[in-house]
């Protein structure tokens, strides 16, 4: 894998791999993405063979203008609208029903689609170079955790990578939230750095509750996900022989201090997860963090990477 700073040069290198089929590495302002581009059905299938993720998960498309939209959904309705007024480009994925001329591999086979128009500077310009959405998960191996700095990167995913744009660290650090346009009511699939209350204050009408069965809607929800190689277990706080992450001062190098401020957690969280399982590690104990909705998202990650194997 040949990684490489984000300059002008490498963008353009980057822009000939997306159009030649290939995959790129591209930061974003929540975490790095694998990118390709989203209408060439082999490139697709190649981001699914290299994270060997099943292909009934379907891929988030980033777009760098509103008129891209209209190759990709039939319903970018008020309610849709709002949302993508408030916080595009930014750390908010919206599903849309999916325009029927749009290859359903992207979308796992779903007649709806999740669209996403990034932040990060990088991102928009290769987009905007590259002339079409492109289809980006995280770039990690299916179940990992995401990278936040190009030196995450797995080494045996890199063989399937043709060129990755440094970009610093992501200054989100946890996916973006997804949310649901379908449906009469809108909700939350997945929670990101806007917490429930920003993104009903933009809506103006209340969220609906989760739905029951998450994994049904959103193929991609597993129970087990966001997950470092070392056992995650969450404790009200940590003995000075364990290894983790705590609010404490640390008592011991194997302990992480965290930002005691939800945002600047979420910034850090993949980050430090990563330092630890490269110190080899069996256990990561966490330190719960504090129950209030600006750390909805931490806690879902958290469950989600302390989930039984
Ligand atoms: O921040 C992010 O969203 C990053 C960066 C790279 O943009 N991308 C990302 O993609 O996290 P990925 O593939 O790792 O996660 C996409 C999530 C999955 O949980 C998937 O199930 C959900 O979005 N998703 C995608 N299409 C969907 C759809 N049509 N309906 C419901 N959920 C969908
Ligand atoms: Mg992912």
């Amino acid at each position: 894998m040949k990684v490489v700073p984000a300059t002008v040069a490498n963008i353009t290198a980057a822009v000939k791999e997306i159009l030649a089929g290939n995959l790129v590495v591209m930061p974003t302002e929540t975490v790095y993405g694998l990118a390709c581009d989203a209408t060439n059905p082999d490139a697709v299938k190649k981001i699914f063979a290299a994270k060997k993720r099943p292909s009934d998960n379907p891929l988030i498309l980033h777009i760098s203008s509103l008129e891209q939209l209209q190759a990709i959904t039939t319903s970018f309705d008020a309610r849709a609208k709002k949302l993508a007024d408030r916080f595009w480009p930014g750390p908010l994925t919206l599903v849309l029903r999916k325009h029927p001329d749009l290859n359903s591999l992207v979308t796992g086979g779903l007649d709806t689609v999740a669209v996403r128009m990034p932040a990060h500077p990088v991102a928009l310009s290769l987009i905007k170079r590259v002339g079409r959405p492109l289809a980006a998960p995280s770039a990690n191996p299916f179940m990992g955790l995401s990278p936040t700095r190009v030196e995450h990167l797995d080494r045996r995913l890199g063989r399937f990578i043709s060129l990755a744009l440094d970009g610093g660290p992501s200054r989100v650090g946890v996916e973006s939230a997804v949310i649901d346009c379908t449906e009469p009511s809108v909700r939350i699939l997945r929670p990101g750095s806007l917490s429930r209350g920003e993104i009903q204050a933009a809506l103006g009408e209340p969220l609906a509750r989760p739905p029951r069965s998450l994994v049904r809607k959103s193929p991609g929800m597993y129970t087990r996900h966001y997950a470092p190689k070392a056992t995650v277990v969450l404790a009200k706080r940590l003995r000075p022989d364990q290894a983790g992450l705590t609010f404490m001062k640390p008592g011991n190098p194997n302990q992480i201090k965290m930002p005691d401020d939800a945002r600047a957690y979420m910034a850090s969280l993949y980050d430090a997860m990563y330092r630890l399982d490269k110190l080899g590690v069996d256990t990561i104990v966490v330190q719960s963090p504090p129950s209030k909705p600006e750390w909805e998202a931490v806690h879902d990650r958290l469950a989600k990477a302390s989930a039984l194997k």
